[in-house]
């Protein structure tokens, strides 16, 4: 592959469109789909835009890979701590990790408690009546917290 000095411009786009779409997704779970109850009418439009929300993120990190794969990159950037170099490439590939194990959990409860279905089904269909989809939401169990209800 040639050299060059620069990330491709495709490349650069991609980066920050995915991080303002996964902040914007982790704001709207823990601060929708979290705080609104199953019996709030909003609460499935939520979930459309949040499961839309993902899939897309999923997609594009997909087309992300292949162009990072197919165009040439700078050299590793180094922050003269070679402590810190070793480190940079583990929280890189950990950060992949993290966000598609953040939506594997979201395909699996959707999944599990028919969401699919009654967020992009027939209208008329209601979420179960729970305060969240399976009993032990993703935020529930990050943060050790059991649901009780
Ligand atoms: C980068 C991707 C994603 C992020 C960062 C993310 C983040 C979150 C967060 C923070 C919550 C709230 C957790 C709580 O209840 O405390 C949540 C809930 C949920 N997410 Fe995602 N999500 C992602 C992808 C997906 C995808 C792809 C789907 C399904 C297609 C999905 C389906 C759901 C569902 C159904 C809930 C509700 C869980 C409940 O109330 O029990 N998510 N998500």
């Amino acid at each position: 592959m040639r050299e060059v000095s620069r990330h491709h411009l495709l490349l650069v786009t991609l980066h920050w469109l995915l991080a303002v779409l996964i902040i914007a997704e982790l704001a709207l779970g823990f601060f929708g789909l979290a705080a609104t109850p199953n019996a709030d009418p909003r609460k499935i439009g939520i979930l459309q835009v949040h499961m839309a929300g993902g899939v897309s993120i999923l997609g594009l990190m997909v087309v992300r890979f292949i162009v990072r794969m197919l165009t040439s990159r700078p050299a590793d950037a180094t922050t003269g701590y070679p402590l810190l170099d070793r480190i940079a490439p583990v929280s890189h590939y950990g950060f992949y990790v993290l966000v598609l194990v953040m939506a594997g959990t979201g395909f699996a409860t959707a999944i599990i408690a028919g969401v699919g279905e009654i967020a992009f089904g027939p209208p008329g269909a209601a979420l179960p009546q729970r305060s969240s989809l399976l009993g032990l939401s993703k935020g529930r169990w990050l943060s050790n917290r059991s649901d009780t209800s």
